[in-house]
């Protein structure tokens, strides 16, 4: 049978469907960026700024507050953004439109952990 895929996949691919699901946090998935390059690397990365302990901060917050499975926070490779000072983290709401943001993750926490929940409740 022809493959009717737009994209031009070649018949010879098994295009068997994906099983799809519907997690609880779909609506409202954080990605955060936790890469480190070596010292000396040509691009900046998150993951020299505070990431992983910012994740952490963030789960604990949104547990404290019944929103941990709903949202999830997780981390991520390289987002393609690379900053000089900050983390950068992509929200993907219930709209389906991300948003990405770049911020200090020491200075900032508060603000985003607002931001998160007006979204959530949103
Ligand atoms: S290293 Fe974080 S976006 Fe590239």
């Amino acid at each position: 049978m022809p493959n009717p895929c737009r994209w031009g996949v070649s018949d010879d691919i098994d295009t068997k469907p994906m099983k799809q699901i519907n997690p609880s946090w779909q609506a409202h998935i954080v990605l955060l960026c936790s890469m480190s390059r070596p010292e000396g690397a040509p691009k900046p990365s998150c993951g020299h700024h505070g990431a992983e302990e910012l994740r952490g901060w963030l789960k604990a917050e949104l547990q404290q507050r019944g929103l941990w499975g709903r949202v999830r926070v997780v981390t991520a490779s390289c987002l393609d953004v690379c900053p000089q000072e900050g983390v950068t983290l992509s929200f993907q709401g219930k709209s389906g439109a991300g948003d990405t943001f770049v911020f200090d993750a020491q200075e900032e926490r508060g603000a985003l952990l607002e931001r998160i929940i007006e979204r959530t409740e949103g």
